[in-house]
């Protein structure tokens, strides 16, 4: 697939045009889509929509296809276990992929101790698990998470999700038992440290749940559609500490930055952090829908035979993809390429900044990074500002994402495997979005 930008027909094209009009017809409303194109093929850094347009990939499908969405190590491997088979459940004749996906994550996730892994399908799914757990390993029902976190779109996890619209509005009730503590935000909490920070969260959970009640804290080591929001140093470590001292399962969702993303294989590692449970999915299989809870042994194993499962869970093909990402990954030195892209990023983002006082901050680590938009006389979010500009990079051909609470933020999660050309080029685009 030819790595380079390049437009044939304006965005959308008139085959997207068409498709976009059969969508309307035939999918539910609430189903929306970023871009107005339909794509035909994707690899590299690159998607190509149905009318031939090649676009930069800036979103990797929010943050799925690391190792690109056509590597041939997972191509091969899927193709050759859809061969064999597609399914037995591994509930009722289990498969050596599960296992093998198993222990690569009891190997990779942060610690030495003894672990115990269990597959799923979804993001969502693996986060309700992972409480499950921790409920029953405690014997306590509350959950603590923090402001701005993303979870998921199921019924514990929309409770544990601070957005309201889209994610939660008018879908309540909400499960109950979930209690949101303030987060250290750098750039809008007047530069609390850390462990300040991480102090006034514990004060609130202690004031208002208690820690006897709680089973778990989630948190996002680095927040995904929350806006990328990158703790102080220290916080997370404090909060660990916490737990430990507490006896509250310490639950990281890296859902978003694992597998690579910020330049190491989980986020938690840049802050010497060894969570209890960590909470996987996304960037896991190379794009086919897998995800997982890997923890300590002794919290995992407190649930029941027949108590973890699902159909679906850990499916053959997954796991095949999973292997072969885990494999690419290794091979092609992805974690220090997600560094150097981190790098790259920064420093054109930097020198926009230099004269655009609208980029009120630049965050994020390693192929994780984002800038927050904002009104440069009140730093008040703008969000007019990111839909216009990610509107304007569509329109070139470019496909970036927004998230953050106040919607402000312009968030850049490539393929591991794009050039340094095409992220220049999609930084080139950019500029002249921000300067249109
Ligand atoms: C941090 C985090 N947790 C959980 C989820 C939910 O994952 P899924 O969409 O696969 O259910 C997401 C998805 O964006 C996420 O970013």
């Amino acid at each position: 697939m030819e790595q380079r930008r390049r437009l044939v027909t304006a965005i959308p094209g008139p085959r997207s045009q068409e498709l976009m009009a059969r969508k309307k017809a035939a999918v539910a409303f609430g189903v929306g889509t970023t871009m107005p194109v339909f794509a035909a093929g994707a690899g590299g850094g690159v998607v190509v929509d149905v009318d031939g347009n090649h676009l930069i990939d800036l979103g990797s499908g929010i943050a799925v296809t690391s190792v690109g969405a056509s590597d041939p190590r997972v191509v091969a491997a899927v193709t050759e276990q859809v061969r064999a088979f597609t399914h037995t459940c591994f509930m009722v004749t289990p498969y050596e992929g599960y296992v093998a996906v198993a222990e690569a994550l009891n190997r990779l996730t942060p610690g030495t101790h003894d672990k115990r892994t269990a597959l799923f399908n979804s993001g969502a799914e693996a986060v309700e698990n992972a409480v499950k757990i921790a409920r029953l390993a405690t014997g306590r029902p509350a959950v603590a998470v923090f402001d701005h976190a993303y979870h998921g779109r199921t019924n514990l996890t929309m409770a544990m999700t601070a957005k309201s619209m889209p994610y939660k509005h008018g879908f309540g009730p909400f499960a109950p038992e979930v209690y949101r503590a303030p987060l250290s935000y750098p750039y809008r909490d007047g530069g609390l440290s850390g462990a300040d920070a991480a102090a006034r969260a514990i004060d609130q959970l202690d004031k208002q749940v208690g820690a006897a009640n709680l089973a778990a804290l989630v948190i996002e080591p680095i927040q995904g559609e929350g806006g990328f929001i990158t703790p102080a140093p220290g916080f997370l470590a404090a909060l660990a500490d916490w737990c430990r001292k507490h006896g509250v399962v310490f639950i990281a969702d890296e859902v978003q930055t694992g597998f690579a993303r910020t330049g190491a294989w989980f986020a938690s590692e840049h802050e010497n952090v060894v969570p209890d449970l960590i909470v996987t999915a996304k960037g896991i299989a190379g794009g086919l829908p897998l995800s997982a809870v890997t923890g300590r042994a002794e919290i995992m194993d407190a649930a029941h035979t027949g108590g973890l499962g699902g159909t679906y869970g850990g499916n053959p093909l997954a796991c095949a993809a999973a292997l072969a990402a885990i494999e690419t990954i290794e091979q092609d030195g992805l974690i220090a390429r997600a560094g150097r892209i981190g790098e790259l990023l920064t420093a054109r983002l930097s020198a926009l900044r230099d004269g655009d006082p609208r980029i009120g901050d630049i965050r994020g680590r390693g192929a994780m990074i984002a800038v927050e938009l904002v009104e440069p006389d009140s730093g008040r979010p703008d969000a007019a500002l990111a839909k216009a500009v990610a509107a304007a990079a569509h329109r070139r051909g470019v496909i970036v994402l927004t998230c953050g609470t106040y919607g402000n933020v312009l968030r850049f999660l490539p393929p591991l495997t794009i050039s340094d050309d095409l992220l220049h080029d999609a930084l080139d685009v950019l500029g002249e979005a921000l300067a249109g």
